[in-house]
């Protein structure tokens, strides 16, 4: 199969770098990424290229070769479904706040919307990939709202989950561990040989444009529910070492032991693994807690109650752990930190991204501003609206008490002067290199720090002056 026209709707986190990537490895191929959302168009076409909505490490430089060349950014939705041999679904599927499932399952109305406008628009035949994480047969749905709504048209239908992590996107997108493709052609059953021969073309025309830059063997086939399961399991795992290392950091503080030496200590341990055992205040971003609410929702809705318990005490254990972060520096500060500059180095939910989705920072934020503290965050790539947004979305208190409490700053040394303590919030590199000790000079004593990250020297900091109290260090 040819194909000659990729369309993607949804030029978020992972439509724009999947995309961009896709376009600068195939430039024989036409990417058009859509959008309904007219500003981030504006900012992905932006000539500035600090402007893109997504801030990834390498991510403009892709951008900057293949933008123009072979890969378009517009809101011309219905054009670019027409144009298109191949239409990635990479909308946003957060969690349900209204309704049947709310906090629990996954809002498809944005994919059910594609759904409907791939159907109304489509006059050949198309491949149809959910690009999107989706709850477990999602396709079936996909596939009657096509079927019943089309012209006639034939639509394939493939699921191929993105396993990028935010931070490192580009280099994930280039060098993978896997690409994850599933499709009907694994399908035990067909109903005729010609819908074999189709859905199998579909699954090879998706697997060639990977192949053009990603070793064969890496490339994984499986039936479709095998495939969107795997991205919400996936997901599942990674959150649920973060939560089971988070949940031995309380114990290190309660006995004297030391979380790093004892996550190197297991980490060596080639059955555990050494990599994402590194213990903090929380995981955030817009994935993992919505992943893992959503299959447990999916256990609970199949009568599995025990499996939906199990992989809900990883969020419970979550929520503990930035909680037990901010009662940290309220204890710490004699028990009030009312009318007390707190600094916070970093908002992102990890270093190398813009996004705040889910950060542990506005939530220890959030139950600091309930004590009455003044925040004063400080973030090398998220801009001060968003803060502010971040704080609105938690509806906590109304905008002028946020914008009292909350006071964002735009350098670093002015955000901890007069402060009482510094919150590290985010593992952004350049923060151990800043002049520790002019900042320590400025602040109230006892300076404090709060290292939610265990990101910086604790004996340098000692040695200083500061009360330094890292995670899961008794
Ligand atoms: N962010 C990640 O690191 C990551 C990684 C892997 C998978 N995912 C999954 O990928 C999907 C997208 O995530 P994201 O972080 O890119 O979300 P995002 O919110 O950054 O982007 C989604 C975009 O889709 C647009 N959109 C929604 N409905 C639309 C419609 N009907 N027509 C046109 N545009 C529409 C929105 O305006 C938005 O710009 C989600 O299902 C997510 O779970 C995300």
């Amino acid at each position: 199969m040819d194909i000659k026209n990729i369309c993607c709707i949804g030029a978020g986190y992972v439509g724009g770098p999947t995309m961009a990537v896709i376009a600068q490895k195939c430039p024989s191929i036409n990417v058009t990424v859509v959008d309904m959302n007219e500003q981030k168009i504006a900012d992905w076409n932006s000539d500035n290229l600090n402007d893109l909505p997504v801030y990834e490490p390498g991510l403009a430089d892709v951008v900057k070769e293949a933008r123009g060349r072979n890969l378009f950014f517009n809101t011309n939705i219905d054009k670019a479904i027409d144009e298109a041999d191949i239409i990635f679904i990479s909308v946003n599927t957060p969690t349900k706040t209204y309704g049947k499932g709310k906090g629990m399952a996954s809002d498809l109305k944005y994919i059910e919307l594609c759904a409907r406008q791939i159907a109304r628009v489509s006059k050949n035949d198309k491949i149809v990939v959910e690009k999107s994480t989706l709850p477990v047969r999602t396709a079936e749905t996909l596939r009657s709202i096509l079927k019943n709504v089309g012209t006639g048209v034939d639509f394939q239908i493939l699921s191929n989950p993105e396993f990028l992590a935010e931070g490192t996107a580009i280099s994930d997108l280039l060098n993978p561990d896997r690409v994850l493709i599933g499709g009907q052609a694994k399908a035990i059953t067909h109903k005729t040989e010609e819908e074999k021969k189709k859905a199998e073309e579909a699954m090879e025309a998706l697997v060639n444009i990977y192949a053009t830059w990603i070793p064969k063997e890496r490339i994984i086939t499986t039936n479709l529910w095998s495939s969107e399961l795997s991205k919400l399991t996936a997901n599942a795992f990674l959150a649920q070492r973060v939560s089971s290392i988070n949940s031995l950091s309380a114990l290190c503080e309660a006995t004297g032991a030391d979380v790093e030496e004892v996550a190197k200590a297991i980490g060596t341990d080639s059955r555990i693994g050494s990599k994402f055992l590194k213990s903090s205040v929380g995981f955030g971003g817009s994935c993992f807690q919505k992943d893992i609410l959503n299959l447990v929702y999916i256990a609970t809705s199949l009568g599995l109650q025990e499996v939906a318990d199990y992989w809900h005490q990883v969020i419970i254990m979550n929520d503990y752990q930035k909680q037990r972060f901010a009662d940290k520096i309220i204890t710490t500060l004699y028990n009030t930190v009312s009318g007390k500059k707190i600094a916070f180095l970093g908002w992102a939910f990890k270093k190398d991204t813009n996004d705040t989705r889910e950060t542990a920072a506005m939530y220890v934020a959030d139950i600091l501003m309930d004590d009455n503290a003044i925040i004063a965050p400080y973030d090398i790539k998220v801009i001060h609206k968003q803060m502010f947004a971040d704080m609105e979305m938690l509806n906590s208190r109304s905008d002028v008490e946020n914008k009292e409490l909350l006071q964002p700053q735009t350098d670093p040394y002015e955000a901890c002067k007069d402060a009482h303590a510094i919150a590290i919030l985010t593992e952004w590199d350049e923060f151990k290199d800043y002049d520790w000790q002019q900042i320590f000079d400025n602040m109230v004593k006892p300076a404090c720090i709060f290292d939610g990250r265990n990101l910086l020297d604790a004996n340098k900091m000692r040695k200083i002056g500061f009360k330094y109290i890292g995670i899961g260090k008794g």
